[in-house]
């Protein structure tokens, strides 16, 4: 039994490293190795093998099954390597590469830049609030009433714990007037929700940019010189402003604004809302400060927001609205 051993493990070592591709070294794994191989075979043999032999059989047994097992091992190695170097070998560096593609801002997020950059050369900082509000942040202390159809269970996206997804970004004038002492200069761009059916002009999810500027004699015409500077910035030299009366709860007096310029067909459009700050707003910050450093008395300023994506819309003449979200290459690559 002992040559017949050593016979085979010749037999074995030369055929697997006789083997050049994967299933050759299958079919040899099976040979040797298999339910019905050679080394099984040979094992069953032990029966016939005087009792005070069996152990030392067995180990040679053993020996030889470990041997053949490693040389699998080290053959199906080899196996890898060499088609590794083969696909290695025609692979030229020299070729140019497949450029990825550097891709480009989002038409919204051009336009975001473009207005921050303009409100910060006039002295604005950027300042942020939650998505998630309080009523408190969102409608009381912006002066507005219980009854304010804004407040409407069909107009805003109420959580189960009564917060909501903010229905404009003016909650940030109160969150910054909340932890900021007069002077403040901010513009707050970011997302706002409402429950409106989505079609060409509206998203349920959409963008503003808020700004409010509160300190000792802001007045009107710091407003309008503000809000003009930058519409000319953004639609050119040539464009006009029309300050229309309106009517928000949080500023007193409100105007609407709209703007007319050549590039867009001479048609006015509304664009943005904006007034001075209502003595209530300030009012309610103080209370909630418990000091009275926004004292309607002693300070005074004006706030103004707009939609970025209706602007963008204009601009880039887009038509459709759902085009900003639709992540259509096709579209995007255009900007
Ligand atoms: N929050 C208003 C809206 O979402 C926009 C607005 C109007 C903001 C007048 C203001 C403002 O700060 O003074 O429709």
């Amino acid at each position: 039994m002992e040559q017949q051993i050593e016979v085979l493990r010749g037999e074995a070592l030369e055929a697997i490293g006789a083997v050049s591709d994967q299933p050759s070294l299958d079919a040899a794994r099976v040979r040797f190795l298999g339910k019905s191989g050679a080394i099984t075979t040979l094992s069953e043999g032990m029966r016939h093998v005087a009792k005070e032999d069996r152990p030392r059989f067995g180990k040679l047994l053993n020996d030889l099954r470990q041997a053949v097992t490693s040389a699998l091992e080290a053959q199906e190695i080899r196996l890898l390597e060499k088609a590794d170097a083969a696909a290695a070998a025609s692979l030229d560096l020299t070729l140019p590469g497949t450029f990825p593609g550097a891709g480009t801002l989002h038409p919204l997020t051009q336009l975001m830049d473009r207005a921050v950059k303009c409100f910060r050369r006039m002295g604005f900082a950027i300042a942020d609030g939650p998505d998630i509000e309080t009523e408190w942040h969102c409608f009381d202390a912006l002066n507005t009433p219980p009854d304010h159809p804004a407040r409407n269970e069909q107009d805003t996206f109420y959580l189960p714990d009564g917060r909501l997804l903010r229905s404009h970004t003016s909650t940030v004038q109160i969150r910054v007037m909340e932890t900021t002492p007069p002077p403040v200069r901010i513009i707050a761009p970011g997302a706002a929700y409402r429950r409106d059916e989505v079609d060409a002009t509206h998203l349920a999810q959409f963008t503003q940019m808020e700004g409010l500027y509160v300190a000792e004699n802001v007045s009107l015409a710091d407003l309008k010189g503000t809000l003009e500077f930058f519409f000319r910035e953004l639609f050119g030299p040539d464009t006009d402003l029309q300050f229309r009366p309106h009517f928000f709860p949080f500023t007193e007096p409100s105007y609407e604004i709209d703007i007319r310029t050549e590039a867009l067909g001479n048609q006015w459009m509304e664009l943005a809302g904006c007034g001075m700050v209502d003595p209530a707003v300030f009012e309610a910050v103080c209370e909630r400060r418990g000091d009275r450093v926004f004292d309607p008395e002693s300070v005074s300023g004006f706030a103004f927001g707009f939609g970025l994506d209706r602007l963008a819309m204009n601009l880039a003449k887009i038509s459709d609205i759902r085009m900003l979200v639709e992540n259509d290459l096709r579209f995007l690559r255009q900007f």
